[in-house]
């Protein structure tokens, strides 16, 4: 008899085929897959027989597809909790949509979670244990927090966190770095790094690694990658950081709801001044949207409802490597990046030639800490 598919359970507990459609193109936006770039969407479907992606009906038709044929089984997953706050789970937990993350969270077996799992102490661990052995191969590792290198500063159940980190990476069939954490190290690997703390991607190099970083990660972000692992048993296209190319590939920046003040040189100048009570771009106030990749311009967060830069607080670059060492939150940036509205400030401030040439060393200086940074920033090209 023919396995069952996650298709034929919906429709036999009654999804209609409308929304069973629309249900997948719920999953199609989560993952990101019409909002990307045709040739990365052509390999994030790659189970699909569409070379290119035109629409949002297009990448809901290619979801269904999947599922129409996916048999139901429980993806295992196992999530450590290493140096880090449990501000993820804390964030993943609250993630709206919940059909859409009820619908993600029923393909998956949560077997270990140190935050959220009723077992404690040798009883938890011995769950683990189990599911490593039953699972092996086949589970997916999600792993939160930073991991000090030297097996002292972070131990569970008596044993280091990378010690943990490389037992439970060697039997996972792929690997999710969530949080800026256990992508980059985080807070714990600012300087001085007093725990030599890293990120898993720095560790484990035999085992495909998602990056989803985020002080915290976007809840959406972390169910829209988990799907396109369970819909397509294959991570999505990621950029050179490793993070999925869907969420990261443009900057904070690129689709600013402040965009236009910065276009036309106004820029807020403190917290409480007139052009902060008129929504004026924050980057002398020490944005960092113009070299930070996340999709929180878009996304949002708590239900869509804001995030920092709407809310009157500049862009931390919290997606970023060593974010917390980039030259200091608040620091007013001087040098709007290729911006028309720049002759304008500097005109209006009355400094004259010799910024300009200040301001082409400090723009080539950041435009080669965004290189150091992230990959290309295509957005400001395009800007
Ligand atoms: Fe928005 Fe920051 Fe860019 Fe200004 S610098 S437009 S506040 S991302
Ligand atoms: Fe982080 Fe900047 Fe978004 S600080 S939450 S990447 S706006």
């Amino acid at each position: 008899m023919a396995e069952e598919t996650v298709y034929d359970r919906l429709k036999r507990e009654g999804i209609s085929r409308r929304d069973f459609m629309k249900a997948c193109g719920l999953l199609a936006g989560a993952m990101g897959m019409a909002q990307i770039p045709s040739v990365e969407a052509s390999d994030l479907a790659r189970k699909g027989s569409e070379s290119r992606l035109r629409s949002s009906e297009d990448a809901a038709r290619i979801v269904a597809r999947a599922l129409e044929t996916k048999p139901v089984s429980l993806v295992p997953v196992i999530w450590l909790e290493l140096q880090d706050c449990a501000g993820c789970t804390e964030s993943i937990t609250r993630s709206h949509a919940p059909t859409l993350v009820n619908l993600v969270l029923d393909l998956i077996a949560l077997n270990y979670q140190e935050t959220l799992f009723a077992a404690a102490g040798y009883q938890a661990e011995e769950a683990k244990q189990a599911a490593m052995k039953k699972y092996a191969g086949k589970y997916v590792l999600v792993v939160e927090g930073s991991i000090p290198d030297d097996g002292i500063y972070c131990t569970i159940g008596g044993r280091s966190a990378l010690d943990l980190l490389q037992e439970a990476a060697s039997g996972a069939a792929a690997v999710i770095a969530t949080g800026n954490c256990a992508a980059f190290g985080g807070l714990p690997k600012a300087k001085p790094n007093p725990t030599r703390a890293k990120g898993v991607w720095e560790i484990i190099k035999d085992k495909p690694v998602i990056n989803i970083p985020g002080c915290p990660a976007i809840p959406e972000v972390f169910s829209g990658t988990i799907a396109n692992l369970l819909i397509f048993g294959a991570p999505p296209a990621l950029d050179a950081l490793h993070r999925p190319v869907a969420f990261y590939g443009r900057t904070i920046h690129d689709r600013c709801l402040r965009r236009s003040f910065y276009e036309a040189g106004k820029f807020a100048l403190s917290f409480d001044d007139e052009g902060a009570r008129e929504g004026y771009c924050l980057y002398k106030l020490g944005c960092k949207g113009p070299t930070t990749y996340n999709n929180c311009a878009t996304m949002k967060w708590d239900a869509g409802l804001s995030f920092p830069i709407q809310s009157g607080h500049p862009c931390l670059g919290c997606s970023q490597p060593d974010f917390w060492d980039g030259g200091g939150f608040y620091q007013g940036q001087s040098v709007p990046l290729n911006s028309p509205g720049i002759g304008v400030a500097v005109a209006a401030a009355g400094i004259g030639l010799a910024a300009g040439a200040g301001i082409a060393v400090a723009n080539r200086a950041q435009k080669k800490a965004a290189a150091a940074e992230g990959p290309e920033p295509a957005a400001d090209k395009e800007a």
